[in-house]
Protein backbone atom coordinates (compact mmCIF):
# COMPACT_ATOMS: atom_id res chain seq x y z
CA UNK A 1 0.00 0.00 0.00
CA UNK A 2 1.18 3.08 -0.70
CA UNK A 3 0.20 7.11 -1.80
CA UNK A 4 2.15 7.79 -5.21
CA UNK A 5 3.03 10.92 -6.47
CA UNK A 6 0.74 12.21 -8.81
CA UNK A 7 2.00 13.73 -11.96
CA UNK A 8 0.84 16.80 -12.96
CA UNK A 9 -0.14 18.16 -16.22
CA UNK A 10 2.90 19.40 -18.46
CA UNK A 11 4.51 15.91 -17.72
CA UNK A 12 4.86 14.01 -21.11
CA UNK A 13 3.91 11.01 -19.75
CA UNK A 14 0.29 12.29 -19.26
CA UNK A 15 0.17 12.94 -23.12
CA UNK A 16 1.24 9.26 -24.39
CA UNK A 17 -0.95 6.46 -25.42
CA UNK A 18 -1.17 3.65 -22.96
CA UNK A 19 -0.77 -0.29 -23.35
CA UNK A 20 -3.02 -2.86 -22.75
CA UNK A 21 -2.77 -4.91 -19.82
CA UNK A 22 -1.89 -8.04 -20.78
CA UNK A 23 -1.62 -10.27 -17.32
CA UNK A 24 -4.28 -10.24 -14.90
CA UNK A 25 -4.55 -11.52 -11.26
CA UNK A 26 -1.01 -10.85 -10.69
CA UNK A 27 1.10 -9.56 -7.53
CA UNK A 28 2.25 -6.50 -9.42
CA UNK A 29 -0.90 -5.75 -11.37
CA UNK A 30 -2.41 -5.75 -7.82
CA UNK A 31 -0.46 -3.86 -6.13
CA UNK A 32 -0.36 -0.98 -8.60
CA UNK A 33 -4.16 -1.23 -8.11
CA UNK A 34 -3.93 -0.48 -4.18
CA UNK A 35 -1.51 2.30 -4.62
CA UNK A 36 -4.10 3.83 -7.71
CA UNK A 37 -7.11 3.71 -4.80
CA UNK A 38 -4.89 4.13 -2.13
CA UNK A 39 -3.37 7.99 -3.97
CA UNK A 40 -7.63 8.80 -5.28
CA UNK A 41 -8.39 8.38 -1.58
CA UNK A 42 -5.30 10.36 0.47
CA UNK A 43 -6.30 13.24 -2.90
CA UNK A 44 -10.12 12.73 -2.82
CA UNK A 45 -10.46 11.93 -5.93
CA UNK A 46 -13.56 9.92 -7.35
CA UNK A 47 -10.99 8.51 -10.33
CA UNK A 48 -7.55 8.11 -11.04
CA UNK A 49 -5.33 6.88 -14.57
CA UNK A 50 -2.13 4.41 -13.80
CA UNK A 51 -0.20 7.20 -16.03
CA UNK A 52 -1.30 9.64 -13.70
CA UNK A 53 1.27 7.87 -11.44
CA UNK A 54 3.89 7.25 -13.98
CA UNK A 55 2.67 3.86 -15.28
CA UNK A 56 1.50 3.98 -18.67
CA UNK A 57 -0.92 1.09 -18.54
CA UNK A 58 -4.67 1.14 -19.58
CA UNK A 59 -5.81 0.88 -16.12
CA UNK A 60 -8.27 3.59 -14.41
CA UNK A 61 -10.15 3.11 -10.65
CA UNK A 62 -12.95 5.19 -9.73
CA UNK A 63 -15.78 5.48 -7.77
CA UNK A 64 -17.57 7.72 -5.32
CA UNK A 65 -19.80 7.19 -2.13
CA UNK A 66 -19.55 10.45 -0.33
CA UNK A 67 -16.97 12.89 -1.49
CA UNK A 68 -16.63 16.60 -0.17
CA UNK A 69 -15.02 17.93 -3.93
CA UNK A 70 -18.29 16.57 -5.64
CA UNK A 71 -21.06 17.00 -3.05
CA UNK A 72 -23.83 16.81 -5.27
CA UNK A 73 -22.74 13.66 -7.05
CA UNK A 74 -24.91 10.56 -7.08
CA UNK A 75 -22.34 7.05 -5.81
CA UNK A 76 -20.39 4.81 -7.98
CA UNK A 77 -19.41 1.69 -7.01
CA UNK A 78 -15.78 1.45 -6.82
CA UNK A 79 -14.33 -0.08 -9.47
CA UNK A 80 -11.20 -1.20 -11.41
CA UNK A 81 -11.53 -0.88 -14.97
CA UNK A 82 -8.87 -2.29 -17.50
CA UNK A 83 -8.28 -2.48 -21.07
CA UNK A 84 -11.41 -0.27 -21.05
CA UNK A 85 -13.68 0.30 -24.52
CA UNK A 86 -16.43 2.59 -24.70
CA UNK A 87 -19.73 3.10 -26.52
CA UNK A 88 -21.77 6.26 -26.48
CA UNK A 89 -25.61 5.86 -26.55
CA UNK A 90 -28.00 7.99 -28.31
CA UNK A 91 -26.38 11.50 -29.21
CA UNK A 92 -26.96 13.67 -25.86
CA UNK A 93 -24.02 15.47 -24.37
CA UNK A 94 -24.56 17.45 -21.09
CA UNK A 95 -22.13 20.42 -19.64
CA UNK A 96 -20.71 19.48 -16.67
CA UNK A 97 -17.75 21.08 -14.22
CA UNK A 98 -14.85 18.71 -13.65
CA UNK A 99 -11.34 18.65 -12.00
CA UNK A 100 -8.67 16.34 -12.08
CA UNK A 101 -5.64 15.51 -9.61
CA UNK A 102 -3.12 16.06 -12.04
CA UNK A 103 -4.79 19.53 -12.72
CA UNK A 104 -4.97 20.86 -8.96
CA UNK A 105 -6.74 23.44 -8.01
CA UNK A 106 -9.20 24.01 -11.60
CA UNK A 107 -12.20 23.46 -12.42
CA UNK A 108 -13.15 23.57 -16.27
CA UNK A 109 -16.76 22.58 -17.89
CA UNK A 110 -16.77 19.90 -20.29
CA UNK A 111 -19.33 18.63 -23.08
CA UNK A 112 -19.49 15.01 -22.12
CA UNK A 113 -21.84 12.40 -23.48
CA UNK A 114 -24.75 11.26 -21.08
CA UNK A 115 -25.28 7.57 -21.62
CA UNK A 116 -23.04 4.90 -22.32
CA UNK A 117 -21.88 1.25 -22.40
CA UNK A 118 -18.43 0.39 -20.51
CA UNK A 119 -16.55 -2.52 -20.71
CA UNK A 120 -13.67 -3.86 -20.04
CA UNK A 121 -11.59 -6.25 -17.43
CA UNK A 122 -11.14 -6.54 -13.79
CA UNK A 123 -8.13 -7.61 -12.08
CA UNK A 124 -9.12 -10.67 -12.08
CA UNK A 125 -9.11 -10.41 -16.26
CA UNK A 126 -12.83 -11.22 -15.89
CA UNK A 127 -14.80 -9.18 -18.44
CA UNK A 128 -17.77 -7.40 -17.54
CA UNK A 129 -20.05 -4.40 -18.81
CA UNK A 130 -22.19 -1.30 -17.68
CA UNK A 131 -24.98 0.78 -18.93
CA UNK A 132 -24.79 4.26 -17.06
CA UNK A 133 -25.38 7.62 -17.56
CA UNK A 134 -25.09 11.30 -16.00
CA UNK A 135 -22.07 11.66 -13.61
CA UNK A 136 -21.18 8.24 -13.93
CA UNK A 137 -20.34 8.05 -17.85
CA UNK A 138 -18.62 11.66 -17.20
CA UNK A 139 -16.38 10.43 -15.04
CA UNK A 140 -15.49 7.05 -17.39
CA UNK A 141 -14.93 9.21 -19.97
CA UNK A 142 -12.82 11.47 -18.20
CA UNK A 143 -10.72 8.78 -16.95
CA UNK A 144 -10.43 6.98 -20.39
CA UNK A 145 -9.10 10.19 -21.91
CA UNK A 146 -6.75 9.63 -19.15
CA UNK A 147 -4.76 6.58 -21.37
CA UNK A 148 -5.38 8.09 -24.79
CA UNK A 149 -3.08 10.85 -23.24
CA UNK A 150 -6.12 14.06 -23.10
CA UNK A 151 -7.05 15.83 -20.14
CA UNK A 152 -9.69 17.81 -19.55
CA UNK A 153 -8.45 21.06 -20.46
CA UNK A 154 -7.64 20.36 -23.93
CA UNK A 155 -11.74 18.94 -24.16
CA UNK A 156 -13.08 22.65 -22.59
CA UNK A 157 -14.83 24.43 -25.42
CA UNK A 158 -15.24 28.07 -23.75
CA UNK A 159 -12.22 29.09 -22.14
CA UNK A 160 -14.02 31.51 -19.82
CA UNK A 161 -15.37 28.67 -17.83
CA UNK A 162 -11.94 27.24 -16.92
CA UNK A 163 -10.44 27.93 -14.06
CA UNK A 164 -9.39 28.24 -9.86
CA UNK A 165 -12.08 26.26 -7.84
CA UNK A 166 -12.23 28.37 -5.15
CA UNK A 167 -13.16 31.49 -7.65
CA UNK A 168 -15.82 29.26 -9.74
CA UNK A 169 -17.60 27.83 -6.32
CA UNK A 170 -17.48 31.00 -4.52
CA UNK A 171 -19.11 32.26 -7.40
CA UNK A 172 -21.79 29.53 -7.86
CA UNK A 173 -22.98 29.40 -4.27
NI1 LIG B 1 -8.12 13.26 -14.34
Amino acid sequence: MAVKQVLRMGHPLLLQVSKPVEEFNTPALHSLIQDMFDTMDAHEGVGLAAPQIGVSQRIVVFGITHNRRYPDAGSIPMTVLINPSIQIIGDDCCFGWEGCLSVPGMRGEVARANRLIYSGFDAQGSRFERDVGDFHARVVQHEVDHLDGLLYPSRIENMSRFGFAEEIESLER
